[in-house]
């Protein structure tokens, strides 16, 4: 846990600031709640993406899920090394860290198994505390996966 953005390492301030950014990438007309996520691959190449909304409502897709989808198809051979989350929201401040919904821990646990990386998830608001996570995997503990269909 860190009380501010200027206590991370150079590399993981700017993954934040690039996920800040995001949020203007947002199309979330039904819940103003704008999330952006910047993921950086082994390479170092930064991609970002934010959540996408629906009037079906359940279509819609949580930033983190966008750029895991957009990562693993234009740089399938790319594992993402770490994930800043960030948001702003009309219904109140945007002044402390949001954790990935179940959906996405899920994802982000089949990516990480997938490629046998871990994914440091770091989550802030736009101003505030952040907390950097080594493993999105340790969000999910006793997680379903494909070892059980084998
Ligand atoms: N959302 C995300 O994009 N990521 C999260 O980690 C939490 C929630 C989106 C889904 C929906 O568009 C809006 O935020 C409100 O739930």
């Amino acid at each position: 846990m860190f009380s501010s953005i200027n206590e991370l390492t150079e590399a993981d301030k700017s993954l934040l600031l690039e996920a800040r950014s995001a949020t203007q990438k947002s199309y979330a007309p039904y819940s103003n709640f704008h999330v952006g996520a910047a993921a950086r691959l082994q390479s170092g190449s930064v991609l970002s993406g934010a959540n996408q909304e629906n009037a079906a409502f359940p279509i819609g897709m949580c930033a983190e899920r966008v750029v895991l989808a957009t990562a693993a198809s234009n740089f399938p051979q790319e594992p993402v090394t770490t994930m800043a989350i960030s948001y702003e929201s009309k219904g109140g401040p945007s002044d402390h860290p949001i954790s990935p919904c179940g959906m996405c821990r899920q994802t982000l646990q089949e990516a990480e198994s997938r490629t046998g990386r871990p994914i440091k998830l770091i989550l802030g608001g736009m101003e505030g505390a952040v907390y950097v996570i080594e493993s999105a995997g340790q969000l999910l503990p006793l997680a379903f996966t494909s070892t059980e269909l084998k």
